[in-house]
């Protein structure tokens, strides 16, 4: 059976500051593309300290709260919303165990990662969590409705 897109899970995902300076954004989209989720909405931007503050509140007891906003406004980001089924599960096992030291080889901070401070990327730990971090960071608009259709392209 087809899902339609309007019931397709999505996730946000974020290439962090690390992950945008050490230059592995088409390395990280990669990953997700190949594996084939589908990208519905990408941008680039550097959220101010506030924005961080409220994309962490979950964490904001936690003793590395500040340094963690202080490290996600610090440069630029790449907001993304994937789409696909499961991708909200799958997405972190892409992605791989939060403390690079025990995320395993083949997953994005087991190969590209080293510290857990510096983690270069960010993904949604549950449906609830999608939603809500979807919405801090996209407008309805920015998400975009589409086909993929390969067959169009083959000459
Ligand atoms: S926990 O302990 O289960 O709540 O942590 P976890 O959900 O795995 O991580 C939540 C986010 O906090 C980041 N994190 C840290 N940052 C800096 N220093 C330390 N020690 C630290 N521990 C956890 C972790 O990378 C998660 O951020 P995101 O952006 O969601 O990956």
């Amino acid at each position: 059976q087809e899902a339609h897109a309007a019931e397709m899970e999505r996730t946000f995902i974020a290439i962090k500051p690390d992950g945008v300076q050490r230059g592995l954004i088409a390395e990280i989209i990669s990953r997700f593309e190949r594996k084939g989720f589908k990208l519905v909405a990408i941008k680039i931007l550097i959220p101010s300290k506030e924005f961080a503050q409220k994309h962490y509140d979950d964490l904001k007891e936690r003793p590395f709260f500040n340094g963690l906003c202080e490290f996600l406004s610090s440069g630029p980001v790449i907001a993304m919303v994937w789409e696909g089924e499961g991708v909200i599960k799958y997405g972190r096992k892409l992605i791989g165990a939060t403390d690079p030291q025990k995320s395993e080889p083949g997953t994005i901070r087991g190969d590209l990662a080293v510290v857990v401070g510096r983690n270069i990327i960010h993904g949604s730990d549950g449906p609830e969590t999608a939603k809500n971090e979807i919405n801090l960071w996209f407008q309805p608009q920015e998400l975009v409705s589409y086909t993929i259709n390969a067959e169009k392209w083959i000459y």
